[in-house]
């Protein structure tokens, strides 16, 4: 569904009888003027950025912001500078009125959905540099996704101008990056990563998730499960030998294939050998099934 198709839809609900608790804004402008009165009395600002299709991954953020902070606005943008596949970009779920429901029921009080010539009235050519954080891992294989991810993060902090934003650890290296952009930028929000949701199977809760058919989301579980017992691997076995046995296991399930499986340091992002080489490790996995990529996480040491 495209966004104007997303934004139809739940006008045509709202026109049904479904009331959104939570406020919907379209513009900056909107967004600034509705958050002016509560910023002159004090009141403290939490932002989630979000690219719609929420699920309990997203409520745990928006519950999170909600207990830490007077009011909490959700954006809700498929952001398009962000995709280095137009077909992912077409393909990516929106769920605008699902969205709206969720939110009331966790107590979000704007959801900001603005349309892509709002964001982008003029082409961003800004060009970040995150060296050597965006040089590993999704950095190569989605070439310009974290200059995009960037362009549209710096713009929503410069509408909500919030005092938290929160954002969840399995999406680990943008995490990172997002923590390096507020540096670079000398910007004033606080960056909260929030611990992975996963399902009762352990599968780490996407937006994605929904496109897998039923037959590629039970073998997607084997994703997490390798994970997880590859901490117990982990403690009998070198760095080296924990990569490959990730690989491989992951490899033997037919219809799923391993992009990358990174053992990292947690801070720098880079490859780290041994196990005593610092005390922040986490092993990050890009691993392709059927047409869809997913992502997850482990962390070894912290
Ligand atoms: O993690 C996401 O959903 C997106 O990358 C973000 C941070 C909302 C920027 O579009």
């Amino acid at each position: 569904m495209t966004y104007f198709a997303g934004l139809y839809a739940l006008q045509h609900a709202v026109k049904a009888g479904y009331s959104a608790m939570v406020k919907i804004i379209t513009t900056v402008r909107e967004l600034k003027a509705a958050l002016e009165d509560g910023r002159m009395a004090g009141k403290t600002v939490g932002l989630v950025p979000t690219m719609g299709a929420l699920h309990e991954g997203h409520a745990s953020l928006v519950r999170r912001s909600v207990a830490e902070n007077d009011i909490t606005v959700v954006s809700d943008f498929v952001n398009p500078t962000q995709f280095n596949d137009k077909n992912d970009l077409k393909n990516y779920p929106r769920t605008m009125e699902a969205d709206c429901r969720l939110l009331d029921s966790v107590g979000a009080q704007y959801v900001f959905a603005p349309s892509v010539e709002e964001m982008y009235p003029e082409p961003d050519t800004r060009q970040f540099d995150f060296t050597p954080l965006d040089k590993v891992m999704e950095g190569p294989n989605r070439p310009g996704h974290f200059n995009g991810v960037a362009q549209i993060v710096s713009k929503l902090f410069y509408a909500v101008e919030p005092d938290r934003a929160y954002f969840g650890e399995k999406d680990f290296q943008q995490l990172a990056i997002i923590r390096e952009m507020v540096r670079q930028l000398g910007l004033k929000v606080e960056i909260v990563g929030c611990p992975i949701v996963r399902e009762e199977d352990g599968m780490a809760l996407s937006s994605r998730n929904t496109l897998l058919s039923k037959a590629e989301r039970k073998l997607a579980a084997n994703i997490s499960h390798t994970l997880f017992e590859s901490r117990i691997y982990a403690r009998r076995h070198t760095l080296a030998s924990t990569r490959q046995y990730v690989i491989d296991t992951i490899n033997s399930f037919d219809g799923l294939e391993v992009e990358y499986y990174e053992i990292v340091d947690g801070n720098t992002l880079q490859p780290v050998s041994h196990w005593d080489e610092s005390s922040y490790i986490v092993g990050c996995v890009t691993v392709h099934c059927g047409k869809v990529r997913l992502i997850d996480n482990i962390k070894y040491k912290e």
